[in-house]
């Protein structure tokens, strides 16, 4: 096990009728804030009366800015500031998925930042000193935005999307209602579950030894999402297994499972080209590319990967072979991609070789990414050619 630190600010505010408390819990930052939010989800649900009654009763001035699409870009995050500037606001509060917490974690950073925007953050060209502070409304279980150190943005200039981490931009509170996702459409249900699972697995998948407790951790919440995701899809307003994915998607990406190890992040590099060139929804993205990084690295640690399909997905360890225990694991994680209705090949979202090289350089723009097997531009074209 490595040395490490954990820490994670973020206040969770679990349950039922828990978005009607968001006044309250800005008021303890603010009293004129940004409320941020995507292309109508929110308004359509309901949602947006009910976060405006809530912060008129702590008599919280609010401004607006939606209009956030799915894989942001930057361009909205500099309009943000600009509002955020003008009318000296100090606290974003976000109401909706990853892709709309990300813009506000970036709104945030640009605030304060004189020098031009996030986007010298992600080159490393400069360093964030502080940020505005975030309060989120999560809608969606997916991303675990709502309590990480990240925000994936696009920069629309260069067609490039990449991720920036920061403590700085944890949120300080989060609040999450199972009962908000009920109305989500059942691709993006299940692209969420696709990029809980992805997390975990980002994190299971280590060069790091004596990891036992994290293992045993990660297994735990990928089961649950295996068992509860199907659930969560079939019966739209099952409580529980909503609750389940979304407490899932919180501990996936919270930094909890990755104490003590370093994790991969390789194929989800891979999988931030095919939404920029694509579109694809992020965790489809990822059901296409991990079986394929998966046959491409397994070789380097049959033990970890053996492990992996006979603890989590219950492969009879006397199947054949351990490389036929690996193969029968795969083949279920991409039946469990299936059941779901998620794509696991780059044909069914129309996509062939003819921008694998231009994806592969993005991708590995910034040098060689993973940390289980560091992968070059060529390794990158040979992991979307196995995703074929
Ligand atoms: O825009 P609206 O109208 O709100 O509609 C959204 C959007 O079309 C809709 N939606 C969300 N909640 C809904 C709903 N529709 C009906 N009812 C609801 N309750 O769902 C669509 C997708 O929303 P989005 O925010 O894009 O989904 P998700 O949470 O999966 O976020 C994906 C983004 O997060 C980034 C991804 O790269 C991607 O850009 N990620 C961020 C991470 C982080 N900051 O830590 C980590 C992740 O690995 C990921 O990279
Ligand atoms: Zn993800």
């Amino acid at each position: 096990m490595e040395n490490f630190v954990f820490e994670n600010p973020t206040r969770i505010i679990f349950g039922k009728d828990t978005h009607k408390v968001v006044g309250k819990e800005v008021k303890k930052y603010s009293d004129r804030i940004l409320l941020h939010y995507g292309m109508g989800s929110i308004k359509k649900s309901g949602l947006y009366d009910r976060i405006i009654q809530s912060l008129k009763k702590e008599k919280i001035e609010f401004f607006e800015l939606g209009g956030v699409k799915p894989n942001p870009g930057l361009d909205l995050t500099i309009k943000g500031s600009g509002i955020c500037r003008k009318e000296g606001i100090d606290f974003i509060l976000a109401a909706g998925g990853g892709s709309v917490i990300d813009s506000a974690k970036a709104i945030a950073l640009n605030v304060p930042y004189k020098g031009g925007n996030m986007w010298d953050f992600v080159t490393g060209r400069a360093v964030p000193v502080t940020a505005l502070p975030v309060g989120v409304i999560l809608t969606i279980p997916a991303s675990g935005s709502e309590s990480s150190d990240a925000a994936v943005i696009t920069n629309e200039d260069r067609m490039i999307k990449k991720g920036y981490h920061s403590d700085l931009i944890r949120p300080v509170f989060a609040i999450l209602n199972p009962e908000l996702a009920f109305t989500l459409p059942d691709q993006q249900l299940a692209s969420g579950a696709a990029d809980i699972m992805a997390h975990v697995m980002e994190r299971y998948f280590t060069r790091t030894k004596n990891t036992d407790l994290t293992d045993r951790l990660c297994e735990a919440a990928m089961r649950t999402v295996m068992e509860n995701a199907p659930l969560a899809l079939k019966y739209r307003r099952d409580y529980n297994a909503t609750a389940e994915l979304m407490w899932a998607g919180n501990l996936a990406h919270n930094g909890l499972l990755s104490t003590g190890r370093t994790g991969d992040w390789g194929s989800h590099k891979i999988g931030h080209e095919l939404s920029t060139c694509y579109g694809v929804p992020h965790g489809s993205s990822l059901s296409i590319v991990f079986p394929a990084w998966i046959k491409y690295v397994y070789n380097r640690d049959i033990d970890m990967f053996y492990k992996f399909s006979v603890r989590v997905f219950d492969v009879d360890p006397c199947f054949g072979t351990p490389e036929d225990v690996i193969n029968k694991g795969i083949e279920r994680l991409v039946s469990f991609y299936r059941k779901l209705g998620l794509p696991t090949s780059l044909g069914e979202i129309g996509a062939g070789k003819e921008k694998f090289e231009e994806m592969a350089e993005k991708a590995t723009l910034y040098g060689p990414i993973g940390n289980y097997i560091r992968l070059e531009m060529q390794d990158v074209i040979n992991i979307y050619n196995l995703a074929l």
